[in-house]
């Protein structure tokens, strides 16, 4: 790290135990020390930058020196945050490369701003935990630096909302399509399933021009299809992504699936409906009525 750096007030809490177990035997000093450790933000910006951008978000953004955009609207990052600098680096998210090499060219840039400035942001789409190795791999880059993660409304938000369904009525699962096919993972037909990253099914190659090109949804299909009969409809789900985009949703049979590779982009998501089902624990559902048969005297 660099000796320019200016120091910078740290709040340190020191816990000292006196006692045994109780809790007023445990003291709390605060301690001020001063500290070269660096600051790098990631934002989650929502996926229309212009109706999502939080409130935090917009602080982050404000108070940092540098702010690095990925994959989010620049024009509008710098209307909503004029006094702010905030520099494209989509650029070295590079197309037909694995989707590490891309990583670690961001990680480098961002470790290079870090050896420089106090405070760093860096905006990804949507929510900036959800489906980004970056965080991850940032934190693991960079374990001096004090690296947090603030919320955005993610594809998923959007996606519910778009389609009028409530994640929890039907009892949702979330899952990366790699992940599901690598570890066969197990899924109950009654639940909703939303499969994410199947522009890039069975490869590490992130292609955006042409996502369709060596992406195995005969795999997905034939993986779903042990689960779900071929009638089966299912959904190719399009979030906005701009404030000129829309919400929209492609119906297609499961039995077809393979078929509409072509019309995957780096944006879509699978959602398939949960079957309904009148199976239930019977004894359960007694406890359930019971309690609000007593509810009802009450
Ligand atoms: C690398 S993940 C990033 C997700 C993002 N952090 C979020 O919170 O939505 C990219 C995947 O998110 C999903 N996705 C991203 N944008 C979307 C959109 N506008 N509509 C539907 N799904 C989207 C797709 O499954 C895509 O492959």
């Amino acid at each position: 790290m660099s000796t320019e750096i200016p120091f910078r007030c740290i709040s340190l809490r020191l816990r000292t135990t006196r006692g045994k177990t109780s809790n007023e035997d445990v003291t709390t000093a605060t301690l001020q020390v001063r500290d070269l450790m660096a600051l790098l933000l990631i934002v989650g910006s929502g996926t229309q930058i212009a109706r999502d951008l939080t409130i935090e978000a917009c602080e982050c953004i404000n108070e940092s020196n540098v702010t690095f955009s990925l994959f989010s609207d620049l024009a509008e990052l710098r209307r909503i945050c004029p006094t702010a600098t905030i520099l494209e680096i989509s650029q070295l998210y590079r197309d037909c490369v694995r989707d590490d090499e891309n990583y670690s060219r961001i990680v480098t840039k961002v470790g290079e701003a870090l050896d420089s400035h106090q405070k760093v942001c860096l905006v990804l789409p949507g929510d900036s935990l959800f489906g980004v190795s970056l965080v991850h791999l940032l934190k693991q880059a960079y374990p001096l630096a004090h690296v947090r993660s603030i919320p955005g409304i993610s594809s998923f938000c959007h996606m519910s909302h778009g389609l009028g369904r409530d994640a929890l009525e039907h009892g949702t699962l979330l899952v990366d399509a790699n992940r599901l096919l690598l570890y066969r993972y197990a899924l109950d037909a009654r639940n909703d399933v939303f499969v994410y990253h199947v522009c890039s099914v069975a490869t590490s190659i992130v292609n955006f021009t042409n996502p369709s090109e060596l992406n195995r949804w005969d795999l997905l299909q034939e993986y779903l299809l042990q689960y779900y009969p071929a009638g089966h409809q299912v959904h190719l789900v399009h979030a906005p992504t701009s404030a000129d985009d829309s919400f929209h949703s492609k119906p297609v049979l499961l039995g077809t699936l393979q078929s509409y590779v072509k019309d995957v982009n780096y944006a879509t998501t699978l959602f398939i409906p949960g079957i309904k089902s009148a199976v239930m624990d019977t004894k359960y559902l007694a406890l359930l009525l019971r309690q609000s048969q007593a509810d009802a005297f009450e």
